[in-house]
This record gives structure tokens, sequence and C-alpha cells, in this order.
């Protein structure tokens, strides 16, 4: 997780970015595991054997992003879409086929939708509760020295209100996540944990498609930065 950073990254939180460069971001941002998100998630929890605690906390977690239930907001892929249309993206604009998505997001789109539904489950809880839902400060999470603002104060000092004008109410999404995220981040570290024997085939099994998925992450990310016109000299 510490490698999770694209070079592309700092552009996206600083102003100066065309209309169409945030387009072609959050067009493929939504196709490829925004929209369907609680569904891989489905699909993991489909593979879990009777393990109690496991399935509570990814039902939990999938109740959340499919209903927005926890948070009292809606689905997570809507409050997205509010987000857009905040930025003044209309929701035809992410429709299938309202774009061509680059080849590299197509790639990891698809193994992540192959994965989530291959054992061992382990791998694929960790793929996306840790892997897709974390982030790189998620060590500094974890021994609690990275703190997450407070939901309205992360809404306000978000790029895309700070820098593109998108209104705060707009912001659902984003005080839905700094609400729940928190808790999630905890319960995928200990699942993961509490359900692997150290230093054997599954823990090799986890370790491997998570280097994987960083791999196709990172090929993802350049694919997009190519869409956006991006170079390596702008983020330096
Ligand atoms: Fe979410």
């Amino acid at each position: 997780m510490d490698r999770k950073q694209h070079w592309a990254y700092p552009l996206l939180t600083r102003p100066g970015l065309s209309r169409a460069q945030l387009l072609a971001h959050f067009q493929h941002e939504y196709a490829v595991y925004v929209r369907d998100f609680p569904v891989l998630l489905a699909r993991a929890l489909g593979q879990v054997p009777p393990v109690s605690d496991v399935r509570v906390s990814l039902a939990e977690n999938l109740f959340e992003e499919q209903t927005g239930g926890l948070s009292r907001t809606a689905p997570h892929p809507e409050l997205f879409l509010r987000m857009m249309e905040g930025l003044g993206f209309g929701r035809a604009l992410f429709e299938d086929g309202a774009t061509r998505l680059h080849e590299n997001a197509l790639l990891y789109r698809d193994w992540l939708f192959e994965e989530s539904a291959r054992g061992p489950w382990q791998a694929a809880v960790a793929l996306l509760t840790i892997f897709v839902e974390g982030s790189v400060h998620e060590r500094a999470e974890l021994t609690g020295t990275f703190v997450r603002p407070h939901p309205a104060e992360a809404a306000r000092r978000h790029p895309l209100v700070v820098h593109y004008g998108c209104p705060e109410e707009a912001m659902q999404l984003t005080r839905a996540h700094a609400a729940v995220e928190g808790g999630h981040r905890v319960d995928a570290w200990r699942i993961v944990a509490s359900h692997v024997p150290e230093r054997g085939e599954i823990e090799a099994r986890i370790v491997s498609t998570c280097q994987r998925a960083l791999g196709l992450w990172l090929a993802y990310r350049d694919g997009v930065a190519e869409r956006m016109g991006l170079s390596r000299e702008q983020a330096a």
C-alpha cells in the first residue's frame, strides 16, 4: 500500500486542469470501479465460508456502498454522479459508451471482476477492502498518525470545491467516506489478519494478488494520464 501512489496524483489536487481533463479522469474512475464496487464486494462475499464476523463486516460495507444506509446518504455510485453534476457533468456522460475507455482501464476492471470471485476468499477480500478501498495512507491510518478530517471539513477542503467550483452540497460522497471509511479500514485489516495463517499458502496468494493489483492499477493510471495529456514534468 505504501506504493499505491501515482505520479499524476498531485496534479489532480491542484488547480489548472481543463474541463476535458477532469472529465476523462472521472469517467474512468466511475466505469472502472466506482459504479460496480458494491457488486465486486458482493462477488467476494459470495465465496466466504460460514465465518460470521467476515460475512457481517462485508455485508455492512456492501450495505453502505449500495444504499448509503449507514451514513444516511444514498448509494455511493449515485453520490459520485451527484458530485459530477456539481461540476457540471451530466449523467449521460457516465453511461456505457459515452467514452472509449483506455485499454489499461478495461484490463484492470475485468481483472477485478474475475479476482473478486476467485478463491482463496481472503485474497479477494484483501484485494477489494484493502487494496481498492485503501490508500497510500494505510500504514499511517492504522498507527493513528493519519487523522481523517471531519466530514464537513473534508468536503470544504476538497480540491474540486477549492479549485474547480464544485458546490460543497454536491460533496456528499466525500462526507460519507469521511464518516464511515475509518471503520472500514480497521475492519479490513482485522479480517485479513485474523483469518490468514502466517507464512502460509494463503498469505502468499494475498501478497501476489495485491502486487498484481498494484501493477495493473499503475498501468491504468498511466493510461488515464495519457488520455488527460499529463506529463511527469508537469507533476514534478
Ligand atoms: Fe464508497
